[in-house]
């Protein structure tokens, strides 16, 4: 039996881990992969021949930089750019670069969890494009929500790139997006990137590569609760575990215990028994249809204007607007 006595936590990070590995079937959130190691590792991944979803985003925003950027400033030429996870900026860069040289007025607000990622991109501007004017926020996406609503009075263009909202169900995604649209103005413009349905050995090649990078970001969670709970995972008694259903388009990552195991988690006080095979889950990757997407802007009170693609429709970022 697993058995816990202490039952107050410092962190969201101790109670989540708490919660997820004392329910049945065990879980853990995906937002808990990315410390300065995991961010190494996704940067990785987007550099994998396999996960498609990077390249082809950047091909949908490198042949349609112009349609994009005089979409951003059609009716108000003022605005502002406001993006939701920026990470490294690689994709956001080819319409900053675009829209800096052709004399567009605008600021660019990157806003990510992680202060060392906006560390980096800030640096990185100043470099490579010293005339845009930055304006980094830290923080999850509800701070910046509550960012974006003290923004009332300029015109904003949101952006939510790499299918990020891939990682909630819909009803989550519905109510994030809903919170989205509810902070616009008429004239805002919300510009989402959406991974779409495909072959189902394209998808499951994306979340399960041969090197094994991505087992090790799976895996990162558990490292992190070993360095910052003083957990004794041995990372080598999981399995990556990767499933793909093609009805639902929902893809899930496991880590999957190869072994009967008792793990301790010192700063909860807790130990965490695994039967052979048991599994935590830990992320889960949506796959849209045209329907779907429409369905979820439906719901949120949005509606779409545009919509950009690649040559073989993996991928999609839609215009949205207030309904
Ligand atoms: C950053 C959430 C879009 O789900 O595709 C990559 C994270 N997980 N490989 C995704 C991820 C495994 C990624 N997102």
């Amino acid at each position: 039996m697993q058995k816990s006595t202490k039952a107050i936590f410092t962190t969201q990070f101790e109670e989540e881990v708490h919660a997820g590995l004392t329910d049945f079937p065990k879980h853990l959130s995906s937002k808990y992969f990315y410390d300065e190691k995991g961010d190494k590792l996704f940067q990785d991944i987007m550099h994998m021949p396999e996960y498609y979803l990077t390249q082809k985003e950047y091909d949908i925003l490198l042949n349609h930089t112009a349609e994009i950027s005089e979409l951003f400033a059609s009716g108000n030429p003022k605005f502002k750019l406001i993006e939701l996870g920026a990470g490294d900026g690689k994709k956001t860069k080819i319409l900053l670069k675009y829209l800096s040289e052709n004399g567009f007025d605008f600021k660019y607000q990157p806003i990510d969890i992680s202060q060392n990622v906006l560390n980096g991109l800030e640096k990185s501007l100043q470099k490579e494009l010293p005339n845009v004017t930055v304006e980094p926020q830290q923080g999850t996406y509800f701070e910046a929500l509550e960012e974006i609503n003290s923004e009332n009075g300029t015109k904003k263009v949101i952006l939510f790139l790499g299918s990020n909202i891939g990682n909630l169900l819909h009803e989550q995604a519905i109510d994030f997006l809903k919170s989205v649209q509810e902070l616009m103005q008429d004239e805002d413009l919300f510009f989402i990137g959406f991974d779409m349905k495909k072959n189902p050995q394209t998808i499951l090649d994306a979340y399960n590569d041969q090197t094994g990078i991505t087992a090790a970001f799976n895996k990162n969670v558990l490292a992190r609760i070993n360095n910052e709970l003083g957990g004794n995972f041995d990372l080598d008694k999981f399995l990556h575990w990767e499933v793909y259903d093609p009805e639902t388009g929902t893809a899930k990552s496991y880590l999957v215990s190869k072994e009967d195991q008792t793990v301790s988690i010192d700063s909860l006080d807790v130990l965490i028994d695994f039967k052979q095979w048991e599994t935590i889950h830990t992320e889960i990757s949506q796959k849209y249809d045209d329907k779907v997407v429409a369905w979820l802007a439906e719901e949120a009170g949005l509606k779409i204007e545009t919509e950009f693609s690649d040559s073989e429709k993996f991928y999609k970022n839609f215009v949205l607007r207030k309904r």
